[in-house]
């Protein structure tokens, strides 16, 4: 593995993530209005003029590289390189004000024989969390860094002794049959974190907080940058049956490696409905309370 004082693109796009964050940041303190993307998808300001600040500066390091930005961005996407850009991730949280939201840009290359659909490979990543000031980077073969210190996934060899995560879409949530996964998996692990911020979620696997990560429905700038920071910290990333993952997988899956077999199991059995735990619904907890009053218990 080559060192990480040989980075190539992330010394320029983590400035440009740190500029963008701090961005972010200034907004969070002096407080933006909520508008609605749709009918549930929240944006404000501080999104979109944080997308603007990144395309400026990425076209002005990287003039040829194309950018994908979920704010609307499609710039120059025909060339070799192209950034997926989350400008705020956790949009959400920051218009509540909850403090844990980040700058997600991960860089794709695509060699002109590649035919179109397939994915190119992800070469470089930087998540910055402005909060915490935490600049997660990677880039492909040169291993994944936290604030340049190198990070490794966890060392947790089962669910029952894991901290996992997931998310929930804003919009079409009674589509979604996430609530079920959250529930076993609730039942089977440490606990499941809802941070708000399906980059940020990456990242912790990449420097061994969370083990497990999943969620339906994510978008290419949810998960570019955390795609690759997961691989160069030593953990897996795939959909739900274990496949490779794609950018533009409607589900992702991803751990430290070591419980990804059986997370990849676990799903299987979910779809198939088998061994589901059962719990009281709340009105069979109210009868019993009810029963217990009664007889003095
Ligand atoms: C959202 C966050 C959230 C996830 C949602 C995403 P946004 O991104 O990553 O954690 O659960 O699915 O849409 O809208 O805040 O950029
Ligand atoms: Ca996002
Ligand atoms: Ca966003």
């Amino acid at each position: 593995m080559k060192s990480q004082t040989e980075f190539v693109w992330v010394p320029e796009a983590s400035n440009i993530a740190r500029e963008a964050g701090e961005r972010l940041r200034e907004f969070l303190l002096a407080g933006v209005e909520t508008e609605y993307k749709g009918e549930v998808d929240l944006v404000t300001v501080a999104d979109r003029t944080v997308e603007k600040l990144i395309l400026t500066r990425l076209s002005e390091t990287f003039p040829n590289h194309g950018i994908y930005g979920e704010e609307g961005t499609r710039e120059r996407l025909d060339q070799e390189f192209r950034w997926y850009v989350d400008p705020l991730d956790g949009t959400t949280n920051f218009a509540h004000g909850v403090p844990q939201f980040c700058v997600s840009m991960g860089l794709e290359q695509r060699p002109s024989h590649i035919a179109a659909g397939h994915d190119g490979e992800l070469v470089a990543a930087v998540i910055y969390d402005p909060m915490r000031d935490e600049m997660y980077s990677a880039e492909r073969g040169r291993g994944a860094v936290l604030n340049g210190k190198p990070i490794h996934v966890s060392r947790i060899p089962e669910l029952a002794e894991s901290l996992v995560a997931t998310g929930f879409p804003s919009r079409k949530r009674h589509d979604n049959p996430n609530i079920h996964f959250y529930h076993e998996f609730t039942l089977r692990s440490h606990g499941v974190r809802r941070g708000g911020s399906a980059a940020l979620d990456l990242a912790y696997i990449a420097c061994g907080r969370y083990e497990g990560f999943w969620e339906f429905n994510l978008n290419p700038w949810d998960t570019a940058a955390g795609i690759l920071l997961i691989e160069e910290a030593g953990g897996r990333i795939t959909d739900f049956s274990g496949n490779p993952v794609r950018l533009d997988s409607r589900e992702v899956l991803a751990s430290n490696g070591l419980i990804h077999d059986e997370l990849v199991s676990l799903f299987i059995d979910m779809f198939a409905g088998r061994d589901l735990s059962p719990i009281p619904t709340p009105a069979q907890f109210a009868a019993r309370r009810a029963e217990r009053a009664v007889n003095g218990k």
